[in-house]
């Protein structure tokens, strides 16, 4: 067997909590680190909140990706693809990955394959029916119905986010028909998945679900990636990136496809 199939492949998640940045000192620490076309982005939300988040997750991945690239900050370029993904233009196969909701921000980047993140709060006002029939399959709508009352949430938001961690890992967005692959959760533990037909092989596609903090949920998935990475976690407090090693809650776990 080649020996790259024995490397450990890494994914590294970054989160942090927006209430906890002091904006205006983070931006003067970082003065002219956000190119004009991220700080006009920034203020062409009308809402204080989401300009917040905005400047905070620009700052998140340059500086995460400056440090990990050894190049400064400022110097990053980024690109989309056609459906919205950024990638970095000098190293395009450095998969990266955000994720905003309401109190939480995070930043994924894998080693080895693509990567996609999705973070959620656990907001009962969100978790409807009427979005489920929307968005589900119906193999994933009708175990929907077969949850207690008090699980719904949970559960909702559980297929909610990985399927969005999927599309963001598979860079297709809504593209995608969001009923052409679906996730069995009827185990305890695991995570089942059936890809959208004729997709590309995804027998190295992987999922966590994670419960980082109490209020949120977060799904991830790292495609094409041959052995199941490893993950580490920080909750940080930009502008300081070392922070805290964070051991999120794994509430479930692919085998490997
Ligand atoms: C844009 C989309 C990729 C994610 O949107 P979202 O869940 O609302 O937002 P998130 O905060 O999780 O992710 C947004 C980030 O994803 C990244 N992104 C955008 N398009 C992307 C794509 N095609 N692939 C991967 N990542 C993408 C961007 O970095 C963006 O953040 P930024 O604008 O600050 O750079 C897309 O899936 C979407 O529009 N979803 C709408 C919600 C929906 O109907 N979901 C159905 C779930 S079952």
């Amino acid at each position: 067997m080649p020996e790259a199939q024995h490397v450990n492949h890494n994914v590294g998640l970054w989160f942090v909590d927006p209430e906890a940045v002091d904006l205006p000192a983070l931006l003067h620490a970082n003065g002219g680190v956000l190119s004009p076309d991220e700080l006009a982005r920034g203020d062409r939300f009308r809402a204080p909140v989401h300009r917040r988040d905005h400047l905070i997750t620009r700052l998140l991945v340059r500086t995460v990706l400056s440090q990990r690239l050894s190049l400064a900050a400022h110097t990053l370029r980024f690109g989309t693809n056609a459906h919205g993904r950024p990638y970095l233009l000098a190293q395009p196969d450095l998969s990266f990955n955000v994720s905003h909701t309401d109190g939480l921000i995070v930043l994924a980047i894998a080693q080895a394959g693509e990567v996609g993140v999705d973070v959620e709060r656990l907001q009962t006002d969100r978790a409807t029916w009427r979005l489920a029939e929307y968005c589900f399959a119906a193999d994933e709508l009708a175990a929907l119905r077969r949850v207690a009352p008090d699980r719904f949430d949970e559960t909702f938001f559980s297929y909610w986010t990985l399927k969005e961690a999927y599309l963001k890992a598979r860079g297709t967005g809504l593209s995608t028909a969001l009923d052409s692959f679906s996730f069995d959760l009827d185990d305890t533990h695991r995570i089942g998945f059936s890809a959208p037909a004729g997709a590309d092989r995804d027998h190295a596609t992987h999922f966590w679900l994670l419960r980082p903090f109490p209020m949120h949920l977060c799904a991830l998935c790292v495609r094409l990636c041959p052995q199941p990475p490893s993950l580490n976690a920080w909750n940080i407090a930009l502008p300081d990136t070392a922070g805290a090693a964070l051991n999120p809650a794994v509430l479930r776990q692919s085998i490997a496809y």
